[in-house]
């Protein structure tokens, strides 16, 4: 076997291997729905760990089915890490943690058949329910990895559809017996679509990500009273239907008039009967507020807040609600940020610094080592939908970024994160 430090991965072979995951829970029209710790995820995650296995790595599951595999298999050390997540939204794309993940393994892959050893080991993991939509929060694994929240109250996580979190994970197989929190990486980048438009527009190969905008979710729940819709006089009615509407308005002006990062989403109303000719009993809906500026989000939940009652008080509906996430923007390391212009640039790929609209694993990681991101372009810049692409030239871009920061990381001197993740 030579001992050449790897140039390239193969993207063949990764392209093959996102198809194959892919093909597990296909959605038929070019999606994938792999809900947290459903039935299709837990077959996604037996797939990647044959992989896994099949390449010699070690397996280890921690207590909230957090997957991790290292190489080499009787490494002790702190690894250089990277990951993302194989969960979905229920119309997710492909690309969505997917590429990530699989992008490591090419990468963990390449190093191994090249015979280089790298002073430090590689990982490679997927975390649990990082999308947050049949669980919240999201990113809850990578939050339970890095001590952010405590194990046993993130198994007793009730979702949308009214499983228990920690019942889910016995039932696919995956509750694995390693403590969380876990001892820290040496070092996390995360390799992830940039699921927006950014770097398709301006024509650059690789987002070098530095910093995560700040997540609220939350949940209302209003209550009116039901009644015949053909025989209530609108004088008479507490409709929370009409209240929930009034709610998705407002929070699109919050956006509006804030301004700058300021985005604001209704992602979910249900209703209650859900019923034509039924004034609704009952609403229930989602709120996502994001922004880069803490001061700025903040300024957005109060106008939620002071608007909800408003509504309220007009319509006679009560509306209480339960806050779902909330994560403060976080910064990346400076010195993996500069691994990842500098590798692009080696490789004379266009790069830029840009923030990340989405939340992902490595805001948690970024709490306990140095971490940072690689972004590839999303044509259209569509994500959360069937229809997500990334052309196979930047999928091998982004993987060959990723293998030249980790071979960097392995084997060079890291920093301390600065004040990179040290937010809730
Ligand atoms: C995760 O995909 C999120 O940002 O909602
Ligand atoms: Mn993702
Ligand atoms: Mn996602």
């Amino acid at each position: 076997m030579t001992t050449v430090v790897p140039h390239a991965v193969d993207g063949a072979r990764l392209r093959g291997r996102l198809d194959e995951l892919a093909a597990v829970g296909d959605t038929g029209d070019g999606g994938v729905c792999r809900l947290a710790l459903t039935e299709a995820d837990g077959a996604g995650r037996d797939l990647v760990v044959t992989w896994m296995r099949d390449l010699g790595l070690r397996v280890d599951i921690d207590g909230i089915g957090n997957v991790i595999g290292t190489w080499p298999a009787d490494a002790t050390g702190p690894a250089v890490m990277t990951g993302s997540h194989i969960d979905t939204v229920r119309t997710g794309g492909r690309f969505d943690g997917n590429y990530g993940v699989l992008a490591g393994l090419e990468v963990i892959e390449t190093v191994i058949e090249s015979g280089f050893v790298p002073a430090r080991p590689l990982a490679v993991g997927f975390f649990t329910n990082e999308e947050g939509a049949r669980f919240a929060p999201d990113m809850l694994g990578s939050l339970v990895y890095v001590g952010g929240l405590p194990l046993e109250e993130a198994l007793d996580t009730v979702a949308i559809d009214g499983a228990v979190l920690g019942d889910e994970l016995e039932r696919i197989g995956y509750r694995g017996p390693l403590p969380c929190p876990a001892s820290p990486p040496a070092a996390f980048v995360e390799l992830h679509v940039e699921q927006g438009p950014i770097l398709e527009a301006e024509c650059i190969t690789i987002g070098a990500v530095t910093s995560v905008q700040g997540i609220l979710w939350f949940e209302l729940t209003i209550v009116g009273q039901s009644n015949h819709a053909g025989t209530t006089p609108m004088r008479l009615r507490r409709d929370p239907a009409l209240a929930a509407a009034e709610i998705a308005v407002t929070a699109r002006s919050i956006a509006r008039d804030l301004g700058g990062d300021q985005v604001a989403t209704v992602g979910r109303i249900d209703l209650h009967p859900n019923l034509v000719n039924v004034i609704p009993a009952r609403a229930t809906l989602t709120v996502d507020l994001r922004n880069t500026d803490p001061v700025e989000l903040a300024r957005a939940e109060r106008m939620l807040f002071d608007a909800v009652e408003r509504i309220a008080a007009a319509e006679s509906v009560t509306i209480e609600h339960r806050t779902l996430a909330r994560f403060e923007p976080v910064v990346f390391d400076e010195t993996v940020i500069g691994l990842v212009v500098d590798a692009a640039e080696r490789r004379n790929l266009p790069v830029r610094r840009l923030p990340s609209g989405a939340g992902h694993d490595a805001q948690m990681l970024a709490r306990v080592c140095p971490s940072a991101m690689i972004f590839v372009p999303s044509v259209g810049g569509v994500s959360h939908n069937p229809t997500e692409f990334t052309d196979a030239d930047d999928l091998q871009a982004g993987a060959d970024v990723l293998l030249d920061v980790m071979l960097r990381l392995a084997d060079g001197p890291i920093d301390r994160p600065t004040d990179g993740g040290v937010h809730q």
